[in-house]
């Protein structure tokens, strides 16, 4: 029997991990997240409390530990930098301590926000990295710690995510719903990935002992304007989308052109390979059915 913590349980990507996995007896799952939920299940853990991370590890001694944790809002980040680095640093850094204390295997979760976006073709996983962000230092360090502190440990950069909670799809539909003008960017490309799919991409990398860093996105890449058109166009809603520039949307965090990285480990390690973005979508949208 696998010992499985899975922390971040209640974002986006730790409920479709624990949607794949809590069926399989194969694993028995610990559930932790930041803040309390009553639920009986998920329990609380700051992974910014050294000790209480480095107590419950020890406590349950897993045999892998999937970290979902993270702090995502990207624009927060810029204001909120100490939280950030907190979060998206120093957490992975405690859990990773612990992970090598008990030699359990420790899958991190990273960001396509790492690199600078000036590329021109996909970003493999060995590619120079350069963030552009609060965010990006952030887990760009955290990743690090991670690869430092436990030998046995997984990084997986990912992008433009979509589950269960806030992300570009949900915001897009209630956009729609309220009947808002929508305007969105076209000129930054890069990959929309569904939650489920990277869990199941995680499955398959953590029963292995091939550690380093990996890229996890959907096949294919699109700009976040023909990502909300193709939205609506599942959806079934008829609503005007105004393409605009980067330039005509200024947020606090700068954001790569660019980011399209190329699983190249997950295909030529494992021979996996993950859903094209908009057969992921679709598969989203019947699941909600
Ligand atoms: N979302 C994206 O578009 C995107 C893109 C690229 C990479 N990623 C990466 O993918 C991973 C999963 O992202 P996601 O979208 O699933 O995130 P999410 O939905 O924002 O969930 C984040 C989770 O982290 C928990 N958390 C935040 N601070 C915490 C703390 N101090 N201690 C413990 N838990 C804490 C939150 O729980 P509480 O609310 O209870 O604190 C929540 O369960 C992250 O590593 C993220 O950086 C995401």
């Amino acid at each position: 029997m696998n010992k499985v913590l899975i922390t971040g349980a209640s974002g986006q990507l730790g409920q479709a991990i624990y949607g794949l996995l809590k069926n399989n007896p194969k694993y028995e799952l610990y559930l932790t997240s930041g803040h309390e939920i009553d639920d009986g299940i998920v329990k609380t853990l700051d992974i910014t409390d050294k000790e209480a991370v480095e107590t419950l590890i020890l406590n349950i001694t897993p045999n892998i530990i999937i970290n979902c944790a993270a702090m995502t809002a990207v624009d927060l980040c810029e204001s909120e930098e100490d939280r950030a680095y907190e979060i998206n640093s120093l957490g992975p850094k405690y859990l990773a301590d612990s992970a090598e204390k008990v030699g359990a295997k420790l899958v991190h979760v990273s960001t396509d926000y790492v690199y600078d976006g000036q590329a021109s073709e996909p970003y493999i996983e060995k590619a120079q990295t350069n963030p552009l962000s609060v965010y990006g230092r952030s887990k760009l360090l955290g990743e690090n710690y991670v690869l430092e502190s436990c030998p046995k440990s997984f990084v997986v950069r990912t992008a433009w995510l979509y589950g269960q909670g806030k992300n570009f799809v949900n915001t897009m539909l209630r956009l729609a719903d309220e009947g808002k003008s929508i305007r969105v960017v076209s000129d930054q490309i890069g990959t929309p990935t569904s939650a489920l799919e990277l869990a199941r991409a995680i499955v398959v990398i953590m029963d292995t002992d091939i550690y380093g860093i990996y890229h996890a996105t959907c096949e294919g890449y699109t700009s976040w304007y023909e990502f909300a058109l193709e939205i609506f166009k599942l959806a079934g809603k008829k609503v005007e989308v105004e393409a605009i520039t980067s330039l005509d949307y200024p947020t606090p965090a700068r954001r790569p052109m660019y980011s399209v990285l190329d699983n190249k480990r997950l295909r030529e390690l494992h021979g996996y390979y993950m859903k094209d973005w908009k057969e992921a979508l679709k598969e989203f949208f019947e699941n909600l059915k």
